[in-house]
């Protein structure tokens, strides 16, 4: 589908309000974070806002774009300056991809299938989280040709890992993510606070169930030993644990499936001593193109690449799992100094407007990941709002673009913008 973008969207936006009709989200991140909070429970709302520890993390993402200021050109604009990229085979019709959320399903009933949705609409590729709360399977046959890549945690077994990478790869994944920041879970106050683990309910683990090695693995779950997850949860969780497996609720009250699916997906979840051994394991498992996502030490991102990695997304998850940490814009600055020119860095926290994918694209980031914002937009109206909400942060990127001098992308560089 072609999205109105630009000036375009512009004009729509303001003949709406000159017909009186509604303008659906907020423009600002914080109003929309605001009403998302509103709509979301305590707990939803909390698992998906919260940083760890005292969430300086991301405020450090946020306060690293203030240190740049965009210097314009004139006599340069151009109506509609060029947006549309292909990276690992991958059409991307403007330089943003969705971020790996797990637990969709906190925000929206359809959660992944709404994004899904929104993906094939906009033609902006979805990364699917391996916590997701639909599989890839189902996702994929909401996508069809949209090109989409799957992020994958690395757990405790080879056998699952392989298997998730094969069903990536007949799934139509262009691209695999191994995300490498969180082989143990934050300290998060806020899930702290409500105590609450959604993975506990059997909520984000749709990857493993449908998968025939993680079935093949809780076959062999013992519920009389270890952590006992059977024990008593309030009617409403009990509802929520007993849907979570692919069966109808009365068989899965007999066969106690749910629960051997929580209990032997923490037991796997994750590998704390995940290596770089690990990392040439599954490079030689699939041809397609790899990526690391994490990495914000200039040292690891040269390792990378001699590990024969494709593309890195310099991420800190979002300010999730490290309290105080480095900011990904001004990680990307120092691995820059490090790698080969060419070499793909997609930059990932903290972008919640055009200004910050624009400032991000000057740095070197070759594309960005968009992760709160489009989860709150999910949370207001579903599919419908997430398109609203890239086509918004599109066209404000193309107007900047125009404004600033920029006909396409290749134009934005280190020239356009200032360190203050
Ligand atoms: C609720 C939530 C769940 C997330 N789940 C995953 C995940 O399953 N896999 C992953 O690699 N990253 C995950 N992330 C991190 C995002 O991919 C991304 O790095 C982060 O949202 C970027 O920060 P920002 O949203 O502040 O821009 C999650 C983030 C949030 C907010």
């Amino acid at each position: 589908m072609a999205i109105t973008l630009g000036r375009g969207r512009q004009k729509e936006i303001y003949l709406n309000g000159f017909l009186g009709r509604n303008i659906r989200l907020p423009f600002d991140f914080n109003e929309l974070e605001k009403q998302a909070e509103k709509k979301l429970g305590k707990k939803a709302f909390g698992y998906i806002a919260a940083g760890a520890g005292s969430s300086r993390g991301i405020q450090n993402n946020l306060d690293a774009f203030s240190d740049y200021t965009i210097l314009p050109r004139m006599l340069n604009g151009s109506d509609h300056p060029e947006l549309g990229l292909s990276i690992f085979n991958t059409q991307l019709p403007f330089p943003l991809l969705f971020a790996p959320v797990g637990v969709l399903g906190l925000a929206h009933p359809k959660g992944d299938l709404e994004l899904a949705e929104a993906s094939k609409l906009t033609g902006m590729p979805m990364i699917q989280s391996n916590q997701a709360s639909f599989s890839m399977e189902a996702c994929a046959e909401v996508l069809h040709n949209t090109d989409h890549w799957f992020q994958l945690y690395f757990g405790k077994s080879r056998d699952l890992v392989e298997s998730m990478v094969h069903r990536a790869k007949l799934t139509g994944n262009k691209a695999i993510v191994l995300t490498l920041d969180t082989t143990i879970l934050g300290w998060r106050n806020k899930d702290l606070a409500n105590g609450f683990l959604p993975f506990m309910y059997g909520l984000g683990i749709a990857q493993y169930t449908a998968d025939p090695v993680f079935k093949q693995l809780m076959e062999k779950c013992d519920l009389t030993t270890g952590e006992q997850l059977n024990a008593r949860p309030g009617i409403q969780d009990a509802i929520t644990l007993f849907s979570s497996y692919p069966d109808s609720l009365i068989n899965n009250f007999k066969t106690r499936n749910p629960v051997k699916a929580v209990k032997t997906f923490l037991d796997l979840f994750s590998k704390t001593d995940l290596s770089w051994d690990d990392v040439r394991w599954l490079r030689e498992q699939t041809k397609l193109p790899l990526l690391l996502k994490g990495i914000l030490h200039p040292e690891d991102a040269r390792k990378a690449i001699d590990y024969g990695i494709d593309g890195i997304i310099v991420s800190n998850h979002g300010g999730r799992q490290v309290d105080h940490v480095h900011s990904t814009l001004d990680s990307i600055v120092e691995i820059k100094k490090v790698i080969p020119e060419e070499f793909p860095l997609i930059l990932d926290s903290g972008i919640r407007k055009a200004a910050d994918i624009f400032i991000a694209m000057a740095l070197g980031a070759k594309a960005v990941c968009v992760g709160r914002p489009y989860v709150y937009a999910l949370a207001l109206g579903g599919r419908d709002a997430v398109v609203e909400y890239i086509q918004n942060l599109v066209s404000e990127l193309q107007i900047t673009m125009s404004l600033v001098g920029c006909k396409s992308l290749s134009e934005i560089n280190r020239d356009c913008i200032q360190n203050k």
